[in-house]
């Protein structure tokens, strides 16, 4: 039994370690990688709007999180990825995904707790209640449980097979508008309604 736990700025830093063995056990990257993802993540707390969630045992370990913070320009993600939506879907397009959105950059559940909803959990209880008119992500271009995931929550691609710049890895660029739909978070819902 996991709960979630709203984690601010300040404690998401000091618990670094933690989330950085969470995203290692279920990302699985390249060792050399981690310092760099460490220093990216330590500076996205310091983003406005930064929110984060902890799903915790019971004991206080955390198996999972999720993090986000309102997208501006001069982030890094942000240009690039409004300059690609741009080009795909015009400059008007790019403002209305992505010139008042949360920007949703880290959801991790270690393995041995996945498939249980907490990941549900934790994207539902990240983008519950913000101001924004949309949320935006990136994930990797694979049938993973991440893109069945976001697509059942309500997310439509707005870019496949991205290439981040320096990267080789192709990408799909989503997003959502806010709220979310309730009916759409229902799977059962989503299968009455498909039936
Ligand atoms: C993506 C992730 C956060 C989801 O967390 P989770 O706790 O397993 O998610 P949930 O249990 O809430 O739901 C996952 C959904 O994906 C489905 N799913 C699980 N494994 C799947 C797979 N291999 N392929 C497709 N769908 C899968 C589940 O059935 C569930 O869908 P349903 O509710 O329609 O049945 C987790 O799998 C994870 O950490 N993956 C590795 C890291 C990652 O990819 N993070 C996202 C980066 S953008």
């Amino acid at each position: 039994m996991t709960g979630l736990r709203r984690v601010g700025p300040e404690e998401f830093v000091s618990r670094l370690d933690s989330v950085l063995d969470i995203y290692t056990a279920a990302m699985v990257p390249p060792a050399d990688q981690l310092s760099g993802r460490r220093v990216i993540m330590g500076n996205h707390a310091s983003h406005p709007g930064f929110t984060c969630l902890f799903a915790e045992l019971p004991d206080g370990t955390p198996v999972g999180l999720a993090y986000g913070f309102h997208g501006v320009p001069g982030q890094w993600w942000h240009d690039v990825v409004h300059q690609a939506v741009a080009e795909r879907h015009g400059a008007a397009g790019a403002r209305d995904w992505l010139d008042d959105a949360l920007e949703l950059a880290e959801v991790h559940v270690r393995p041995g707790y996945q498939g249980a909803g907490i990941g549900r959990s934790l994207v539902l209880g990240v983008c519950a209640g913000r101001p924004e008119r949309t949320v935006v992500l990136s994930t990797r271009d694979l049938p993973t449980a991440a893109r069945h995931l976001y697509r059942s929550i309500g997310f439509v691609d707005l870019l496949t097979g991205f290439v981040f710049p320096g990267g080789y890895e192709r990408y799909v660029i989503a997003g959502a508008a806010l709220p979310l739909v309730p009916g759409r978070q229902d799977p059962a819902h989503r299968r009455e309604g498909a039936g």
